[in-house]
C-alpha cells in the first residue's frame, strides 16, 4: 500500500499490477483524488441539480489515464446526470449511458446534445403565450396543493401545455429541463435538500420569469461548449434488465458511480419534477437500487440484494467490455439497520467472481458540495475509487 502524506490523507492501494498496464496504474497514483485545486467548473455542469453527481474532474482523470480503444464506447451503467458522458465528449470519445430516472436522462441528453436554435426566443414566446392562460385544472399529483400554490400550478400547467406543442426534440427537451430546474424554487419546498413546506411568497409571474431566466442560463451554457459533440447516447432503462446488445457497441472503458443501499434517493429528490413532467416516480422508486424505502418495510431489502444487483451489473459489464478493458466504480459506505457496509468490498468481491482483477483502490475525501446532499444517518465522508480490469 502506498500512502500519500497530504492533508486530505488519500490512500492509494495498488492491489495488483500488470506489466502492460503499469504506466496507467502509476499515473493513477499521481492524481490528487481530493481535487482540492479544482478549477471553476464549466457552466454546462450546473444546468440542473442532481444528487451525488460526480465532480467532472473525477471521471475526467480516469478517462484521460485509462485507454478506450478506437471504435469502442465509454459506458456508464448508472449515468445519472451524465457527467461521465459529458467528460467523454470533451475528450472526443463516443459514449453510452443508462439510467432509470427520466429526469437524470433528460439532464444528460441536454448536456451532451446539440444546442437548440433560438432557445431564449422560444422560451420567451412560450412564457408570453402561457401567461394568457388562467385555466384551473385538477392535477393527478398527490399533495399538489401542499407543495404548490394554486396560481403557481396554473402557470406551470400553462407552460407545459405550450412546451408540448414544440416538435423539435432538442428544443422540447431543453425547455422541459429549464422548467424542471425551477420547480423546487417556485414550490413551497424549503430547498432541494429540505422537504419542509414554507411560504416563499412565490407568484405566477415568478414562475414565468424564473423559467425565462433558466432558459437563458441553459442557452448560454450550451453555446459556450467549445468542444465538438462526440456521440453520447442516453438510454432510459433499468440496468439490471439490459441485454448486452442494447448497449449498441463494444465498450472500451466503464466509468460509473453506482447507487448503493440506504443512501441517496434519486426518485424522491425528483419526485415532483417527475409528476409534473408526466413520469411516474413510484415506478422509478420500485426499481431504484438502494432506495431507502426498500429498507424500511416488511421483508425489507438487505445487503444480499445489493450483492445480487451488482452481480447482474457485472454480468452485463463483462459481456460488453473489451478484453483487458477497465471498469472504474466509485462508491461509498452504507449503514443498514445500524451496520456499516463497505460497498467497495462488495463490488470488489463481485468483480472478482466475474473475472476482474482490482488494479487500484483509492480512498478519496468527498468534497463539501457533495456533502451538502449528504445524509447524517450514513455519515459519508469518503468514497472509494475501484479500478478493475477484465482478465
Ligand atoms: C450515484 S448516481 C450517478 C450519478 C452520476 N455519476 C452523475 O454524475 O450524475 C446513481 C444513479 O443510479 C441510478 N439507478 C438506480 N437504480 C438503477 C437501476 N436499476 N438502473 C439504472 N439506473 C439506476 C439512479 O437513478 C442514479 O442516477
Amino acid at each position: 500500500m502506498l500512502k500519500c502524506d497530504n492533508k486530505i490523507q488519500t490512500t492509494i492501494d495498488m492491489v495488483e499490477q500488470h506489466q502492460n498496464s503499469s504506466s496507467e496504474i502509476a499515473s493513477l497514483a499521481d492524481v490528487d483524488w481530493s481535487f482540492a485545486e479544482r478549477e471553476r467548473p464549466h457552466a454546462i455542469e450546473s444546468i440542473h441539480p442532481y444528487p451525488a453527481k460526480f465532480i467532472g474532474e473525477l471521471p475526467r482523470a480516469l478517462l484521460r489515464i485509462l485507454p478506450c480503444p478506437k471504435g469502442t464506447l465509454v459506458f456508464d451503467p448508472f449515468a445519472g446526470s451524465g457527467t461521465t458522458l459529458l467528460e467523454a465528449q470533451r475528450l472526443g470519445l463516443p459514449s453510452v449511458g443508462v439510467d432509470l430516472n427520466p429526469i437524470a436522462c433528460l439532464i444528460a441528453r441536454v448536456k451532451t446534445g446539440v444546442a437548440p436554435d433560438n432557445l431564449t426566443e422560444k422560451a420567451r414566446a412560450i412564457g408570453s403565450a402561457a401567461a394568457q392562460s388562467r385555466a384551473k385544472r385538477i392535477w393527478k399529483i398527490p399533495n399538489v396543493d401542499h407543495w404548490f400554490k394554486a396560481d403557481v400550478q396554473t402557470a406551470i400547467g400553462a407552460l407545459l401545455d405550450k412546451i408540448r406543442e414544440v416538435d423539435n426534440q432538442a428544443t422540447n427537451d431543453a425547455l422541459r429541463l429549464a422548467l424542471s430546474s425551477i420547480l423546487v424554487r417556485v414550490s413551497n419546498q424549503d430547498s432541494d435538500t429540505r422537504y419542509a413546506a414554507v411560504d416563499k411568497k412565490v407568484s405566477r409571474e415568478d414562475v414565468f420569469s424564473h423559467f425565462l431566466g433558466a432558459a437563458e442560463k441553459l442557452n448560454k451554457a450550451l453555446l459556450s461548449r467549445d468542444w465538438s459533440l462526440a456521440q453520447a447516447r442516453v438510454i432510459e432503462a433499468n440496468t439490471l434488465t439490459m441485454k448486452p446488445e442494447d448497449i449498441g457497441g463494444r465498450v472500451g472503458l466503464v466509468v460509473t458511480s453506482p447507487p448503493y443501499p440506504n443512501a441517496y434517493e434519486y426518485w424522491l429528490y425528483h419526485k415532483y419534477r417527475m409528476w409534473w413532467l408526466g413520469f411516474d416516480p413510484l415506478a422509478v422508486k420500485q426499481q431504484e437500487i438502494g432506495a431507502r424505502a426498500h429498507f424500511f418495510k416488511r421483508n425489507h431489502h438487505t445487503e444480499e440484494h445489493f450483492w445480487d444487483q451488482m452481480r447482474e451489473t457485472f454480468h452485463l459489464v463483462r459481456k460488453v467490455l473489451v478484453k483487458r478493458g477497465y471498469a472504474c466504480f466509485v462508491i461509498g459506505r452504507s449503514k443498514i439497520h445500524g451496520k456499516i457496509i463497505d460497498n467497495a468490498d462488495i463490488i470488489q468481491a463481485v468483480a472478482t467472481e466475474a473475472g476482474f482483477t482490482t488494479t487500484t483502490r483509492i480512498e478519496r475525501t468527498i468534497s463539501a458540495t457533495r456533502k451538502s446532499f449528504n445524509l447524517s444517518h450514513a455519515n459519508i465522508k469518503t468514497e472509494t475509487v475501484l479500478v478493475l480490469q477484465k482478465n
